[in-house]
C-alpha cells in the first residue's frame, strides 16, 4: 500500500465561509435590534444530502453553551493538579470550585437572556447546568431559525436516516462572544447503529464508525475451554486469539493485586446508541472467566441518563446491539473486580427525524449530555476512571462543538477523573474515506473525535506477546489497526511538544501534507485489543477493537488508584502531564507494527512515543513500585 499524492489544500474554506457570511448578513428578520455575524459554519459531510426545508413547527431541543470566561484559569488548574512536578499535584478541585471557574460572566448571562427574551422565549422553560454555563430549551424550528438567522433543512444520510440541521448560523453582535456553541446545528456525528442485521459484512464498518468495536474474521471460533491458569506465565495463560481476563491480568501484572479501597474507589464506562449492559450475558462471562465475580453481574450500578436504555430483564437481542456494552463491562469487571463499576447509559442516539409528527429533536449530542450530567454530580458520586469506546471522524463535527465538549472533559480532569477514550479501529483512517469534507477532494488522514481532545487519554490497541500494534483482517475484508493521528482542531498541548515533535522529525517527511503536525497527537497509551471472547445473547462471540483496549487500560488504572486511595493519597486524575513528563518510563514500549489506514501503511511504531501505540502498555507492579505502594 503506497501513500496517495497529497493535494493542496484548504484555501477554499475561506471563500466558502465568506460567501456564506455575505448571504446571511443580508437575510435576517427586518426588526432585529442589531447586526448579526456568522457564528459557525460547518458543511454537511458527503454522506448527507439536503432533502427539503424543515417544517416550521418541528421542535428542536436547543442547547446553548455560554462562554466560560475563566476557562483558561480552569485549564491552568487542570495542568497544575495533574503535573507531578507542581506543588499542587493531586490537589483536585471540588465541584463548587470548578463551577465557579466555568460559570459565565454576569454580562454574558445577561446578554444571552436578553437575546432569548427578544424572541419571546419563556424564562420558565429554560433549564440550566449547575454552573449555568449551559442553557437548554425546546422551541419550534421557526423560532430557532429567527434567533439564529438561518434556515433548517431535513438532511438524509446514505443509510436512510434523517435529521434536522443547518450548516451554519449567526448571532447578533451583542451575544456573539458570549456564546460558545448552539446545538443542534451543524454537528453530523454518527452515533447510531442502524445496520440491518443481515448485512453482517458491512456492519463491521458501521460499528467501528460509531463504537470502535469490530467483529473478527469468519474463521474465528470460540475456544473449547480456556483453563484458568495453573501457571502464571504469559505464555501459559494467554492465547491471543482468545484473550481472557486472566490473560489481561497476567499481561499487565494485576492478577496478584488485592483490592483495598473498593467503594471509595470506583470505575465506570459509558454506553450510547441504546446499548445496554446485559446482566445475564455478563454473568455467564464472569462465571467462565472470573467466577468469584459472577454475582456482581447483577449488582453493579447501571445509570440511565436522558432516557438511556437499561437492561430490565426483558430486552430482546438485536443483531450486534449490546456487544459493545457487554465487552466493556465484562472486561472492566474481569480485570478491576471488586472495584465497583458504574455503567452510564446515555439516551438520544441520532434522532431520526419523523416527518409530520411534532417530535422534539431529542438530544443528538450524547457526549455533551453525558458530560453535562457528570459535571453536575457531587464529588462523592464521581468515579475516578471512565472509559468510552465511541467516536466518529473529527470532521463530522464543527470545531466549536468539539471544543465545547472537550472543555467539559477538562472539568472532570480537574476534579481528579481519568478519562480514557478508544482511539479508533482503522489506523490513520478507514481506506477510501480519507477525504476532506471542505472540498470533497483533498486527501488527508482522518482524525477521530473525541479521542483527539487534549484533556483525555487516548488508548490504542496491541496484540500478542511481546506486544505488537494490533492488526487483523475482519469479516468485511477491512483491516483492524490501532487508531492514530493528529487533530485538525486541537493544538498540540504543551505536554506533548518535545516528544511528539521528535517523533515527527524521525519520520523524515513521510506523509507530509496528509496530517497536521501542529495538532494534538494520539494515542497516548495502549492496551491489548484482540481477540476478546465476549458473551453476547448467551453465546461467545469474538470481538476486536480499541473498544476493548480502553476499558482494559481504565481498569488497570482503577487498580492503581485503589492502591493510592488505600494509602490516603489522591487518585491519578488526568494522566497525560504525568505520562509525558516521566510516567511513560513505566510503560512497556511497543515497537513493532503500524497504524495502517487511508490506503497507506500508516505511521510506524518507534522506540518511545509513536502514533500507533503511544507509549505502550501499563504494568501495574512497575507503577506501584515507582510510587512506593504495596503490591
Ligand atoms: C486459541 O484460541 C483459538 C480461538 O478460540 C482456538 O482456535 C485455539 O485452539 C486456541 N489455542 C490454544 C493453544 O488453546
Ligand atoms: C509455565 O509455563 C511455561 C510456558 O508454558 C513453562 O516453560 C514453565 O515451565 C511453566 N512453569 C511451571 C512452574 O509450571
Ligand atoms: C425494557 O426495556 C426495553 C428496551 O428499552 C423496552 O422496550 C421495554 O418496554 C422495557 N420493559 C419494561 C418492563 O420496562
Ligand atoms: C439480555 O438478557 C436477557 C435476559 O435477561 C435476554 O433475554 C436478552 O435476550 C439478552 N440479550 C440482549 C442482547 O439483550
Ligand atoms: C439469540 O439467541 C436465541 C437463542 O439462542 C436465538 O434464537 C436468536 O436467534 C439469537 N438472536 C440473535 C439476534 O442472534
Ligand atoms: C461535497 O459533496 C456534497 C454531496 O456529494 C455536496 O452537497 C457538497 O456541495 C460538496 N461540497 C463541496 C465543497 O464541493
Ligand atoms: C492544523 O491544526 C491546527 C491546530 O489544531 C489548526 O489550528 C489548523 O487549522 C489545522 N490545519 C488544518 C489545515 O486543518
Ligand atoms: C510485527 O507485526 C506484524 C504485523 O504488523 C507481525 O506480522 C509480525 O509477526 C510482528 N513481529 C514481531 C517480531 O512480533
Ligand atoms: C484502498 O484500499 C481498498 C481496500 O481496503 C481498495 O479496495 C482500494 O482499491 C484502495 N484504493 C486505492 C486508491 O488504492
Amino acid at each position: 500500500m503506497a501513500p496517495l499524492r497529497a493535494s493542496t489544500v484548504l484555501t477554499s474554506v475561506l471563500s466558502l465561509l465568506s460567501c456564506f457570511q455575505a448571504s446571511l448578513v443580508t437575510a435576517g428578520p427586518v426588526n432585529r435590534r442589531s447586526d448579526v455575524l456568522v457564528k459557525d459554519y460547518h458543511p454537511a459531510p458527503r454522506a448527507w444530502a439536503k432533502q427539503g426545508p424543515a417544517p416550521s413547527t418541528h421542535l428542536i431541543h436547543l442547547t446553548i453553551g455560554l462562554s466560560q470566561s475563566r476557562f483558561n484559569e480552569l485549564e491552568r488548574h487542570l495542568y497544575e493538579v495533574s503535573d507531578p512536578f507542581h506543588p499542587r499535584y493531586g490537589h483536585h478541585l471540588s465541584a463548587e470550585e470548578v463551577h465557579e471557574l466555568v460559570k459565565p460572566s454576569d454580562k454574558a448571562s445577561a446578554a444571552v437572556h436578553e437575546w432569548l427574551q427578544e424572541y419571546g422565549v419563556d424564562p420558565d422553560q429554560l433549564r440550566y447546568s449547575p454552573a449555568k454555563d449551559w442553557i437548554s430549551v425546546t422551541l419550534p424550528v421557526a423560532t430557532v431559525e429567527e434567533m439564529l438567522d438561518t434556515e433548517y433543512s431535513v438532511y438524509g444520510h446514505q443509510d436512510g436516516s434523517t435529521v434536522v440541521r443547518t450548516e451554519g448560523y449567526s448571532l447578533p453582535l451583542y451575544v456573539h462572544e458570549h456564546i460558545s456553541t448552539v446545538q443542534p446545528t451543524n454537528s453530523w456525528a454518527r452515533l447510531q447503529r442502524d445496520q440491518p442485521r443481515t448485512e453482517i459484512k458491512q456492519r463491521s464498518t458501521m460499528v467501528k464508525r460509531s463504537s470502535h468495536v469490530a467483529e473478527v474474521a469468519d474463521d474465528w471460533a470460540p475456544p473449547a475451554s480456556i483453563p484458568l491458569p495453573a501457571n502464571s506465565t504469559i505464555e501459559a495463560v494467554c492465547n491471543f486469539t482468545a484473550v481472557t481476563p486472566d490473560c489481561v491480568r497476567t499481561l499487565y501484572g494485576t492478577i496478584d493485586y488485592e483490592v483495598k479501597a473498593a467503594g471509595k474507589n470506583k470505575m465506570a464506562h459509558t454506553n450510547y446508541l441504546e446499548e445496554a449492559t446485559n446482566r445475564s450475558d455478563i454473568s455467564i462471562f464472569l462465571g467462565k472467566y472470573r467466577p468469584e465475580a459472577r454475582a456482581y453481574a447483577y449488582e453493579f450500578e447501571a445509570i440511565s441518563i436522558a432516557g438511556g436504555v437499561l437492561d430490565n430483564g426483558t430486552n430482546v437481542a438485536e443483531e450486534g446491539r449490546d456487544e459493545e456494552a457487554n465487552l466493556d463491562a465484562e472486561y472492566m469487571i474481569g480485570v478491576g473486580y471488586p472495584t465497583p463499576l458504574i455503567a452510564y447509559h446515555t439516551g438520544g442516539r441520532n434522532p431520526t427525524y419523523v416527518p409530520d409528527i411534532l417530535t422534539s429533536d431529542n438530544s443528538d449530542e450524547p457526549f455533551l449530555v453525558w458530560a453535562n450530567y457528570m459535571t453536575g454530580l457531587p464529588d462523592e458520586d464521581i468515579p475516578q476512571v471512565v472509559s468510552t469506546s465511541y467516536g466518529d471522524d473529527e470532521q463530522t463535527v464543527s470545531r466549536a462543538y468539539a471544543e465545547a465538549v472537550c472543555n467539559q472533559f477538562a472539568q472532570l480532569g480537574a476534579r481528579g477523573v481519568s478519562l480514557f477514550f478508544s482511539s479508533g479501529d482503522f489506523g490513520v483512517g478507514q481506506d477510501e474515506t480519507c477525504i476532506s469534507n471542505l472540498d470533497n477532494s483533498t486527501y488527508m488522514f482522518m482524525p477521530s473525535f473525541p479521542t483527539d481532545c487534549p484533556y483525555v487519554t487516548a488508548v490504542g490497541a496491541t496484540t500478542n506477546y511481546p506486544e505488537s500494534a494490533a492488526w487483523r483482517k475482519l469479516r468485511s475484508g477491512l483491516y483492524f489497526t490501532s487508531g492514530a493521528g493528529f487533530s485538525n482542531y486541537f493544538d498540540q498541548p504543551a505536554y506533548q511538544a518535545k516528544i511528539v515533535d521528535s517523533y515527527v522529525e524521525s519520520l523524515g517527511g513521510l506523509y507530509d501534507g496528509f496530517y497536521n503536525k501542529s495538532g494534538r497527537a494520539y494515542p497516548d497509551i495502549s492496551c491489548i485489543g484482540q481477540v476478546f471472547p465476549t458473551i453476547w445473547n448467551g453465546t461467545t462471540t469474538g470481538l476486536v477493537g480499541t473498544s476493548g483496549s480502553s476499558p482494559i487500560c481504565a481498569a488497570v488504572f482503577a487498580l492503581f488508584n485503589d492502591a493510592l486511595i488505600a494509602e490516603g493519597r489522591p487518585p491519578m486524575g488526568f494522566l497525560n502531564p504525568w505520562l509525558y513528563s516521566h510516567g511513560h518510563n513505566l510503560f512497556t514500549d511497543v515497537t513493532n507494527g503500524t497504524s495502517a489506514g487511508c490506503n497507506t501503511t500508516g505511521f510506524p511504531t518507534a522506540p518511545g512515543w509513536d502514533a500507533v501505540t503511544g507509549f505502550g502498555t501499563p504494568y501495574l507492579p512497575k507503577l506501584l513500585d515507582a510510587f512506593g505502594l504495596k503490591k
